[in-house]
C-alpha cells in the first residue's frame, strides 16, 4: 500500500516526549521532560473557569476569541509593554500559542518562501514552515565565552535572500533560556526593516524572566509593530498549559492573514477558560513578579543540583528550561543515549537537544540535553537527591 503520510511531513519522526514520557512511567523516574508546571495556576483563575463551565458558557466562542479576553489582552500589551492594539482588528485568541504560530505562518506563507529560524527551535515550528510549503533557514545560536546562547549577527545577515518572507523569533527563548537584549533585537529589526520580511515574535515566556534580563518585545522597537505578530499564550504565565488559550497581537492585515488559516483548524475554541484568563491577564503586578521569582528560586534548586553531578548546566535567564552539556559525564557527547539511560540509571528524565535542531545541524545540539525546572519544590528535592546519588 503507498505510504499514507503526506510527503510534505516526510522526515518529521514521531515526538521525543512521547518515548520519554513512557520511560518516566515505566521506571518511576522524576519527568523533568516536557515543559509544564506540576502544581496548579493561581486560584481565581482555576475558580472563574469552574464557574463559566457550571453556569454554562460551554458552546462555541467567537472566532476571534471573546471580546472581554481581547481586552484583556490589550490592556496587558499596553500595561507592560507600551504597545496599543485594537482589541476588535489587531488581536487573536488561539488554541494556544502553538495555534496562533500555525496559523501565522500558513496565513502569511507562499511555496517557495523562506523563513529564517533561531535554533534549537520550538518543535512545531519546522513542520508548520513545511505544511506551507516554505523553507527554513536556520541560524544557530551558539555559547559566547559566558556560555549564554547567541547568534552572529553576519550569518543572519547572510541568511536572506530574494524569497525571504519572515524571521521566525523566540524570546525568552526555548530551550537556551536566552532572553534577546536590546542590541540583538536591534540588529533583527535593522534586517527584517532592511528587507521588508514580517516578523514572527513567540514570546510566550514573556514574564519568566530572572535576575536582572529584561523582557523586549520586538514590536516596541521603531518601525516594528507594523510588521510584527507577536504571540503568547496563557499557559506559560498561569500554569494551565493544558486549556491551551493563546493569543496573536498584530495589524489587522497580518491578524486577518492569521485567521484565515486559525479558522481552518479549531475554528474557536476553549469558551469556559477564555473569561478565566481574562482575570488572569488583569491580575496585579505583584502576581507576576512573584511568578518570575518562585521560578527563579526552583532554577537555582536545579541548577546547583546539575552542577554538582558535572552535567555543565547553562543558567537560563528565562524560561523554565535547563540546557546541559553531558560531555562531562558521557565524553561520547551522545545526547540522546544519555537522555534514554538517564531515567534507568538516576530516576530522572530530560530530553536530548539535537531534536530540537535541523536535520543538517543537528549535530550542533548532539551533546546539549533539556531538564525542565517547572516542577513542584518536592519534585526538584527529590531529582537533586537523585542527582547527587547518580554515580
Ligand atoms: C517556545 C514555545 N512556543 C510555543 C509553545 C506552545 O504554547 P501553547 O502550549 O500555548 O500552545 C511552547 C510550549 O512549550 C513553547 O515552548
Amino acid at each position: 500500500m503507498q505510504s499514507p503520510l503526506a510527503a510534505k511531513l516526510a522526515g518529521f519522526g514521531a515526538s521525543i516526549f512521547g518515548e520519554m514520557t513512557a520511560l518516566a512511567v515505566a521506571t518511576g523516574s522524576v519527568n523533568l521532560g516536557q515543559g509544564f508546571p506540576d502544581y496548579n495556576g493561581p486560584d481565581e483563575v482555576l475558580r472563574i473557569a469552574q464557574q463559566e463551565i457550571a453556569s454554562g458558557n460551554n458552546q462555541y466562542p467567537p472566532g476571534r476569541g471573546l471580546p472581554d479576553l481581547r481586552l484583556a489582552i490589550s490592556e496587558h500589551q499596553q500595561r507592560f509593554w507600551g504597545l496599543t492594539y485594537d482589541p476588535d482588528q489587531e488581536i487573536l485568541v488561539t488554541m494556544g500559542a502553538t495555534e496562533a504560530l500555525a496559523g501565522a505562518l500558513l496565513g502569511t506563507l507562499n511555496p517557495g518562501d523562506e523563513v529564517i529560524v533561531f535554533e534549537p527551535l520550538f518543535d512545531t515550528y519546522a513542520g508548520c514552515i513545511a505544511l506551507a510549503g516554505a523553507r527554513m533557514v536556520p541560524i544557530t545560536l551558539r555559547p559566547s565565552d559566558s556560555g549564554r546562547y547567541e547568534f552572529d549577527a553576519e550569518e543572519l545577515r547572510n541568511a536572506f535572500s530574494a524569497n525571504t518572507r519572515a524571521i521566525l523569533l523566540n524570546s525568552p527563548h526555548n530551550p537556551t533560556g536566552t532572553v534577546f537584549n536590546k542590541a540583538e533585537l536591534d540588529v533583527i529589526a535593522r534586517e527584517a526593516i532592511s528587507h521588508d520580511v514580517f516578523v514572527i515574535s513567540d514570546e510566550v515566556y514573556e514574564h519568566l524572566i530572572f535576575d536582572d534580563a529584561q523582557h523586549i518585545p520586538i514590536a516596541t522597537l521603531p518601525e516594528m509593530r507594523e510588521r510584527t505578530i507577536t504571540i503568547s499564550s496563557g499557559g506559560k504565565s498561569f500554569n494551565t498549559t493544558g486549556w491551551k488559550i493563546g493569543w496573536a497581537c498584530a495589524p489587522a492585515a497580518l491578524i486577518n492573514a492569521t485567521l484565515m488559516a486559525k479558522q481552518l483548524f479549531t475554528f474557536a475554541g476553549g469558551s469556559p477558560f477564555q473569561p478565566a484568563i481574562s482575570a488572569g491577564l488583569r491580575l496585579p503586578d505583584t502576581y507576576f513578579v512573584e511568578l518570575a521569582s518562585n521560578l527563579q528560586s526552583k532554577r537555582d534548586v536545579l541548577t546547583a543540583a546539575l552542577e554538582a553531578a558535572d552535567l555543565q548546566p547553562i543558567t537560563p535567564e528565562g524560561t523554565y528550561f535547563i540546557t546541559c552539556d553531558v560531555r562531562h559525564r558521557r565524553p561520547d557527547g551522545d545526547g540522546m543515549a544519555f537522555c534514554r539511560a538517564l531515567p534507568a540509571e538516576c530516576g530522572i528524565v530530560a530530553i536530548p537537544a539535537s531534536v530540537l535542531y535541523s536535520p543538517e545541524n543537528e549535530h550542533e545540539g548532539r551533546h546539549l540535553v533539556r531538564f525542565a525546572f517547572c516542577k513542584q519544590d518536592a519534585t526538584l528535592h527529590t531529582a537533586s537527591e537523585r542527582l547527587g546519588n547518580w554515580t
